[in-house]
């Protein structure tokens, strides 16, 4: 038995032997050649049925996404792109396709909008474009471990049941064990979590960080790899309300090293991807150049998909201050002539997706990190600078994508730390444990996190976010 990959990658050895091979039919020709495909590469295995072996009554049923196990030599194919065939000699129908009800699905032959597609989750892995997509998002996972494998770090898991709001944006889910219909309450009404399972208020995490940062503080490079909740209702394509972050943090780096680690880590696994998904990107490089063809002219991207991975790879990020970038924004003409939904009006402004993108597409031409953030628009943890204005975040913009890496370097000194939290109504007593990290041995240090969707986003050339994770959760959906 073989996997079609392993066929196609080494078939010289097998030549003129008989194998045994497995896969749904994509495509039925002339009651003659079946296109079989079995999930492990874009390409499909040409079988080419002979009516002196085999019974008719199996070959009338064969039909398109009906599953078969074949057993048959191989030979090398006369036909133009493909290097082999089968001669089946021995066809089993595994799975039957119900006709009536598959006229209503995708895996009907012919093209769908990916709005049907993603009504249809559970059935898209059988398209091509969708293979492509998901091989694509393994690589991407396996590149980021070994990266990280590469460079001593351990990787750890970090709680999905939590008390901490890590980001202090509130947009948590709720985590109960009560019986929904008989919530205990005290006499104002409030939910008395004391009765809870957890006994206490808990919610799904919205990030790893605060643990990854403890993890750290013992064993030096950590990461973490995991499922992470946001409540927010935003309907846009860069946002799920379940998505997997990647979030290394390191002790001793400051924030220099951080910005390093991060071009370092996402130029990796651009380039694993390029040299390890060939098939799948020529692919998906084919789709990304017809639908800019479908575009206005203005809106057409002016490179190819693995045109620009390539170029990622090759040039420098840019490295701008806020402060820099706020007066690049400031001064634009898209500012000047109120192009901008949110104009740019002061040093303090919260950059919206609009300015990113302006700075990365327009004026740079090329990924940017932003560093040295106003500390009101940042997080609590992150370090305050000597201006004492600012705070040493750091944010990667792709183009296309806008914000794909959210980082700092961490406060690590316990008093700035705690007038910090005071000012920005963090609990004191619900993160005792992430202090305790302050009063022993603290060092600085520094990591980030970077959502995978949106990396996939990128490498694959898609463009909604629901269409690189298998099954999306957004606000009103939730369906498989
Ligand atoms: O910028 P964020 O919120 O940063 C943190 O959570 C830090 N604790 C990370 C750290 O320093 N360890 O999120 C990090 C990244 C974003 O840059 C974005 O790529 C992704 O996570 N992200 C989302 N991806 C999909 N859907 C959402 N709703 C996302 N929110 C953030
Ligand atoms: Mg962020």
């Amino acid at each position: 038995k073989m996997i079609i990959k392993e066929l196609l990658g080494d078939y010289k050895k097998i030549l003129h032997h008989d194998i045994t091979i497995q896969g749904w039919v994509r495509a039925f020709r002339s009651n003659r050649f079946i296109a079989l495909n079995d999930g492990s590469t874009i390409h499909n295995l040409q079988i080419v049925v002979d009516f002196d072996k085999l019974d008719e009554s199996v070959i009338k049923n064969i039909k398109t996404a009906s599953s078969l196990k074949i057993t048959g030599e191989v030979v090398e194919s006369q036909g133009a792109g493909q290097s082999i065939e089968i001669l089946a000699k021995k066809i089993q129908i595994l799975g039957d396709h119900f006709t009536e009800d598959m006229e209503k699905t995708v895996l009907q032959p012919k093209k769908h909008s990916l709005e049907v597609l993603r009504e249809q989750a559970h059935l898209r892995f059988r398209t091509n474009l969708f293979g492509s997509v998901f091989r694509v998002r393994s690589a991407v996972s396996f590149a980021i471990h070994e990266f990280f494998h590469k460079n001593h770090f351990f990787y750890i898991n970090t709680p999905i049941i939590t008390g901490a709001d890590a980001e202090g944006a509130g947009e948590m889910f709720g985590v109960t064990a009560f019986d929904l219909n008989q919530i205990p309450r005290d006499e104002n009404g409030e939910v008395d979590y004391s009765e809870d399972f957890f006994g206490k208020k808990t919610n799904l995490t919205v990030s790893g960080q605060l643990e990854a940062e403890a993890a750290a503080m013992g064993l030096g490079r950590v990461y973490t790899f995991g499922p992470t909740f946001r409540a927010e209702n935003s309907n846009t394509t860069r946002h799920l309300a379940e998505f997997w972050m990647v979030e290394p943090e390191v002790a001793f780096n400051n924030l220099e090293n951080n910005i390093d680690l991060a071009e370092d880590f996402l130029k990796y696994i651009i380039a694993y991807v390029l040299k390890n998904c060939k098939d799948d990107l020529e692919f998906l490089d084919k789709r990304f150049a017809e639908e800019q063809k479908s575009k206005p002219e203005k809106d057409r991207a002016k490179e190819g998909l693995i045109e620009k991975l390539e170029n990622v790879i090759r040039k420098r990020f840019k490295r701008v201050s806020y402060t820099e970038a706020i007066e690049i924004l400031m001064n634009s003409k898209e500012n000047k002539k109120g192009k901008f939904k949110f104009p740019v009006e002061a040093w303090g402004a919260d950059l919206q997706s609009e300015h990113e993108r302006y700075l990365v597409e327009k004026h740079f031409d090329a990924p940017v990190v932003l560093f040295d953030y106003p500390k009101e628009i940042k997080a609590f943890y992150m370090r305050l600078n000597d201006d004492q204005k600012t705070v040493a975040a750091m944010d990667v913009l792709f183009p296309g994508i806008g914000e794909i890496i959210g980082g700092s370097q961490r406060e690590e000194r316990l008093s700035v730390l705690q007038d910090k939290m005071k000012e920005m109504n963090v609990d004191e007593h619900e993160l005792w444990w992430y202090l305790d990290t302050r009063k022993f041995g603290s060092v600085p240090h520094a990591g980030f996190g970077l959502g995978l969707e949106r990396l996939v986003l990128f490498v694959t050339g898609m463009t909604n976010i629901r269409d690189v994770i298998p099954f999306p959760r957004t606000p009103n959906s939730a369906e498989f």
